[in-house]
């Protein structure tokens, strides 16, 4: 049986599209297809780009880092890949751009408390396999931004990162990031998020209720400290600045 320590890297083999619909489409089927723990699939631009909560994900050709990982050889430890995930995010990009990131539960990566990466985790772990769809907004300009997330959307150039940004750098340090972290024990990852925690101590609501967000349990699931008493959010959507708060 193939154990975490024995994994090989993220990145190799790599297919690229220069226009594709949705590169978590195409490594899902690859992973079906038998293709290998650490096989890439990234693109130039996507058609069809898909996000969390059936939304979509939009990035100008060229402007944002399009990728998705197969990961094989999944085990217990492995329920926590959204957050391996988001932290690999944020120490690539902290690699490649003087800026700080920070984690919004789950796995939005955050610089300046705007949304500068989403991450995408599909699999069959019956099957054995998972897909980590990863978009990063490198040098997106914020006129380029669909017009509903200007406001809460950047991109790594807009927050700061400099003019010498490129995706191709990005990707290494992503690839290296996840490689290393996904050899780590889950008390280091969950230790690793909760530095970058965005929600700590905020109001926040979310479908059924309102509360001041405590951080997150050993399973990465959101504590919520509610007028009623403890609430835990197994997964879902919540938004900040929500009048009511804890207790
Ligand atoms: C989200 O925040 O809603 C998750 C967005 C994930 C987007 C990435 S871009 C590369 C990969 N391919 C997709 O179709 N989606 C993910």
């Amino acid at each position: 049986m193939t154990t975490q320590s024995e994994r090989p890297s993220i990145g190799s083999p790599r297919v690229h599209y220069r226009r594709v619909d949705s590169t978590n489409e195409r490594a899902k089927r690859l992973a079906a297809s038998g293709a290998g723990h650490g096989t890439i699939v990234t693109a130039d631009e996507q058609t069809a780009g898909r996000g969390r909560q059936g939304r979509g994900w939009v990035a100008p050709a060229g402007s944002a880092l399009l990728t998705s990982a197969i990961m094989r050889g999944l085990d217990r430890r492995d329920l926590l890949l959204p957050l391996v995930a988001a932290v690999a995010v944020c120490e690539a990009c902290e690699a490649v751009a003087p800026v700080a990131c920070a984690i919004k539960w789950p796995n939005d990566v955050w610089v300046k408390r705007r949304k500068v990466a989403g991450i995408l985790v599909e699999g069959r772990p019956q099957e054995g396999w998972a897909v980590v769809g990863i978009g990063v907004n490198v040098t997106t300009a914020s006129e380029e931004l669909p017009e509903d997330l200007r406001e809460t959307a950047t991109s790594l150039r807009r927050a700061g990162g400099g003019d010498e940004l490129a995706v191709e750098p990005l990707l290494h340090a992503l690839n290296a990031a996840l490689t290393a972290r996904l050899q780590d024990a889950p008390d280091r990852i969950l230790a690793a998020w909760r530095e970058r925690d965005a929600l700590r101590g905020q109001s926040i609501a979310w479908e059924g209720g309102t509360g001041t967000a405590a951080g997150i349990d050993a399973s990465g699931a959101l504590l919520v400290d509610t007028v009623e008493g403890w609430v835990t959010l197994e997964a879902g959507e919540v938004h900040l600045g929500a009048a009511g708060g804890g207790r």
